[in-house]
């Protein structure tokens, strides 16, 4: 059973990720940032190939550059891509950067592959009424919340190296099972590694009758469970 992961303390944002800068529309480093951060730390060694996918305000491969990993970080927004520049030319972390949609197989550098993947991708569940600003594509995922999930599964399945491990974080509401299933399918060996629960957000609040008509969230439901999810590549 992958739910055997035990629950943690929602970890607190390190200083060094809650001071990151940002533009607006930048996601802001919370809580699932800060969850995937402790689980990095626990898989990047010095001289580890990284890769952080949608960087946002690029804490995370600002994180990993901190442990001694070779970090590339790559969005879909230019404006998340601008502001990791920075914050990686502030902090003396070399960090390459690039521009890609993970949804495009094609558009990856000619077959180079990482020892990790890591990912916070845009999964809250959304209706099409929910689609429309730019800044939501930090969150926003689909009817399911699987539309970057399932495309970065697929991808990391290419982009890591044997014996290379998937870090991603996501809701319980778009489906942990499906994650490691999909995940099992394409040949690694992938869990939950740790589970917390966290306060509703605003944006879920902001959608509670939509995702109780769909029954992904119970009447009584005030929070919500966040999972990070490893797999490895044998
Ligand atoms: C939840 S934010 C995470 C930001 C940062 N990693 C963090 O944990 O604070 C998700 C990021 O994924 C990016 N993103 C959304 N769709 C993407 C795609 N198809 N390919 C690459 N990045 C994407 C968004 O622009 C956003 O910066």
């Amino acid at each position: 059973m992958t739910y055997q992961a035990p629950t943690v303390q929602a970890p607190s944002l390190a200083p060094a990720l809650d001071r990151v800068w940002r533009l607006p529309g930048v996601y802001r480093p919370q809580a699932d940032t800060a969850l995937l951060a402790a689980a990095l730390s626990r898989e990047v060694v010095p001289g580890s190939d990284v890769l952080d996918v949608g960087t946002g305000s690029g804490a995370l491969a600002l994180y990993a550059s901190r442990l001694g990993g070779h970090v590339e970080a790559v969005d879909i927004s230019w404006r998340a891509l601008a502001v990791t520049r920075v914050n990686a030319l502030r902090g003396g972390h070399s960090i390459e950067v690039h521009r890609r949609d993970i949804r495009r197989p094609g558009r990856r550098a000619g077959g180079r592959t990482y020892d990790v993947v890591v990912s916070n991708p845009p999964y809250v569940p959304a209706g099409r009424a929910a689609a429309a600003h730019r800044a939501e594509r930090a969150w926003n995922a689909g009817p399911d919340g699987r539309q970057v999930v399932e495309a970065l599964c697929t991808a990391s399945a290419r982009l890591l190296r044997p014996g290379g491990v998937l870090l991603m974080v996501h809701s319980a509401l778009c489906g942990p099972q499906a994650t490691v299933d999909q995940l099992a399918a394409l040949g690694l060996s992938a869990r939950v590694g740790a589970r917390t629960r966290v306060p509703l957000g605003p944006v879920l609040r902001s959608r509670l009758p939509w995702l109780r008509a769909r029954g992904l969230l119970a009447a009584a439901d005030d929070e919500e469970e966040l999972v990070v999810i490893r797999a490895e590549r044998r």
